[in-house]
C-alpha cells in the first residue's frame, strides 16, 4: 500500500501550481513540499512554478512564501532548507481563463533547459475553472507526452452533483487519458486513516466481529473550531454536505466498511470500495428528513473567545441558509451490514477539532452482572482518533475493585502515533505518490459519481428548503435535536476518546 515511507523512485518533475497564491497553495502545498524538502524527498532538481494573476515576481512570491511558512510555524525551521526551496520556485503570471497564457507558459517552460519535462499540473483553484484550465492546457499541448509524463491534479469537490461530475468527467477525458488524471481525497493521505486498513486486515482477531451480528452502529465524526476562514465564496455555495461528507467521510466509511481486497493495489482497493457504495441503501426525496438533519452556527465563544455567527462572517450572504453542520444516516445492503446505521457528521465551528471513528458494539445477550436492564449495561466500542489524537482504543467492561459485583469501563490502547517520529502529513504523502505515479489513494471517477448518488436526494430536497435552517451556537457540539435521526434512544454521539464524556 502506498505510504511516504516507501521505497519506489520519485521522478524529477516541474511542479506547476494553477492558483499559486491562494489558500490551498499557501496552507496546505507549500507547507508539504517544504516538508518534503526537510526530508531530502524532494528530486535535486525538481522546479516548482507558481502561475497567479496577480502582478508578482519571482522574489515577491518566495518571500510571500517564506513569510507565511514562517508565521505558522510551530517550531523554528531550518533556514538551509527554506533557502533551498525557495530557489525552486518561480513565479509564472497569467489568467485561467486566457488560452494565450497557457501558450506562453508552454514556450517559458521549454525555454528553460533546467526545468524537467515531466511536468505535474495542480488545481489548487476554484471548481469551476478545472474543465476550463484542461482544455487550455490542451490547446497549448500541455498535456502532451512525447518529451515525458503530465499529470493533471484535481481537487475536491468533483462537480457539484452527478450531472455536473458527468460533464466534468467527460470534459477532463477529452484532453487527458486516465492515467494523467490524480483525483485527490486528502484525507486518504493521513496515516491514521489508513491505519483503518491495517487495523482491520491486519489483525484477525477482530474479523469475526466485524459485521451486523455483533456492531450495533458505526459513527463517523469531523468536527472543527475552524469556520470558513477567508473561503466564504467557496464554502457559501456548497456546504458541509458537499464539502466534506460526500468526499472525505464517504471514503472513511468505505475503508470501515469494505472487503479486503485481492491485493493492496490502486484497481483491487478500489474495486472494493466502489462496491461499498453501489450497497449503500439509497435515500428517496420523502425520507430525506429521517436521514439527514442541517445545521448553521450561531455566535457564541470557542476557547473562550467570542466569534460571529456564520451570516456574520465576512463574504457570507445575509440570508444564508447554508449548512456548517450535517449530519447524515446510511444503511449498507451487504450481508456484512444489513441494517447496520452508518452516522456520519462534520460541522465547523464545533467544540473541538476532532475526527473520530467510534464503532459500538451490541450488549451481551444476557446481563449477568448488574441488577439492570439490559439496554443499560456499558456496551464495548472500538474509537480510532483519526486527529487530532491518533490512536486506536478498545474499551472493555471489568469488574469495579470490591465486594459488589459492579462493572465499569476502561480501555486497552494501541497509540499509533510515534511522538519522536517525524511525521509526514496527508498532502505530503499524497505530493509523492503522484511523482511515484502510484494512484491507489487517488479516487477513480465510479467513487466519485456514486458518492454524489447516495448524496444528490438530500441536497436536492434541502435546495428547495430555503427558509429556515436550525442552528447551534458556535463552541457546542452541534444542534441538540439531531439526534432524532437515530435508531434507537440507546444511541448517541461520542464526541470524545474519554469514556466518562459522551
Ligand atoms: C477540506 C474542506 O477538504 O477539508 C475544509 O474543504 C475542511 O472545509 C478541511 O476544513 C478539513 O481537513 P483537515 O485535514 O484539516 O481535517
Amino acid at each position: 500500500m502506498s505510504a511516504p515511507q516507501k521505497d519506489a523512485i520519485t521522478e524529477t518533475c516541474t511542479f506547476v501550481i494553477f492558483g499559486c497564491t491562494g489558500n490551498l497553495a499557501k496552507n496546505k502545498l507549500l507547507p508539504a513540499l517544504f516538508n518534503l524538502e526537510v526530508e531530502n524527498r524532494l528530486p535535486a532538481d525538481m522546479q516548482i512554478v507558481g502561475f497567479g494573476r496577480q502582478p508578482l515576481d519571482s522574489a515577491q512570491w518566495r518571500d510571500q512564501f517564506e513569510s507565511h511558512l514562517c508565521e505558522n510555524a510551530k517550531s523554528s525551521l531550518q533556514s538551509e532548507k527554506i533557502a533551498k526551496l525557495k530557489s525552486r520556485l518561480h513565479y509564472f503570471n497569467g489568467d485561467l481563463d486566457k488560452a494565450d497564457s497557457f501558450t506562453r507558459l508552454h514556450n517559458y517552460l521549454d525555454s528553460k533547459p533546467d526545468y524537467p519535462s515531466n511536468i505535474i499540473f495542480y488545481m489548487a483553484i476554484p471548481p469551476g475553472n478545472y474543465a476550463n484550465v484542461s482544455r487550455n492546457l490542451a490547446k497549448a499541448e500541455l498535456n502532451n507526452e512525447h518529451d515525458g509524463w503530465k499529470r493533471l491534479v484535481i481537487e475536491k469537490p468533483f462537480g457539484r452533483d452527478i450531472e455536473s461530475a458527468k460533464s466534468l468527467e467527460v470534459l477532463l477525458h477529452r484532453d487527458f487519458t486516465e492515467r494523467q488524471i490524480f483525483r485527490i481525497d486528502h484525507y486518504l493521505g493521513k496515516g491514521t486513516v489508513q491505519n483503518v486498513l491495517v487495523f482491520r486486515f491486519a489483525n484477525l482477531m477482530l474479523e469475526p466481529l466485524w459485521n451486523r451480528n455483533y456492531i450495533d452502529h458505526v459513527q463517523i465524526t469531523h468536527a472543527e473550531t475552524h469556520g470558513v476562514d477567508g473561503r466564504a465564496g467557496f464554502y457559501d455555495r456548497n456546504g458541509a454536505l458537499r464539502d466534506m461528507i460526500q468526499s472525505h467521510l464517504l471514503q472513511m466509511l468505505t475503508l470501515v466498511a469494505m472487503e479486503p481486497p485481492a491485493q493492496m493495489d490502486a484497481e483491487s482497493l478500489r474495486d472494493e470500495k466502489v462496491k461499498v457504495l453501489k450497497s449503500v441503501r439509497a435515500i428517496s426525496r420523502d425520507a430525506v428528513a429521517a436521514h439527514a438533519f442541517r445545521a448553521q452556527y450561531s455566535a457564541g465563544k470557542i476557547l473562550g473567545q467570542s466569534v460571529p455567527a456564520y451570516t456574520d462572517e465576512p463574504d457570507v450572504n445575509k440570508d444564508s441558509v447554508t449548512e456548517t453542520y450535517a449530519f447524515l444516516k446510511l444503511y449498507i445492503d451487504n450481508w456484512r451490514w444489513r441494517n447496520v446505521p452508518f452516522y456520519l457528521r462534520t460541522g465547523k465551528r464545533m467544540a473541538e477539532r476532532s475526527s473520530m471513528i467510534s464503532i459500538r458494539f451490541k450488549h451481551p445477550p444476557q446481563q449477568l452482572f448488574r441488577p439492570t436492564r439490559i439496554e443499560s449495561l456499558t456496551p464495548n466500542w472500538i474509537l480510532l482518533g483519526i486527529q487530532p489524537d491518533e490512536c486506536m482504543r478498545i474499551e472493555l467492561q471489568v469488574k469495579q475493585p470490591g465486594l459488589e459485583m459492579q462493572t465499569r469501563t476502561t480501555h486497552l490502547d494501541a497509540s499509533y502515533a510515534d511522538p519522536e517520529c517525524n511525521h509526514l502529513d496527508a498532502y505530503e504523502a499524497l505530493l509523492l505518490d503522484i511523482m511515484q505515479n502510484d494512484s491507489t489513494l487517488f479516487l477513480r471517477y465510479d467513487e466519485i459519481q456514486l458518492a454524489w448518488q447516495i448524496i444528490d436526494p438530500v441536497l436536492q430536497e434541502w435546495a428547495i428548503n430555503k427558509d429556515f435552517i436550525p442552528t447551534y451556537p458556535a463552541g457546542s457540539w452541534g444542534p441538540s435535536n439531531d439526534t432524532r435521526i437515530f435508531d434507537h434512544d440507546s444511541q448517541y454521539w461520542r464526541n470524545s476518546l474519554d469514556f466518562l464524556q459522551k
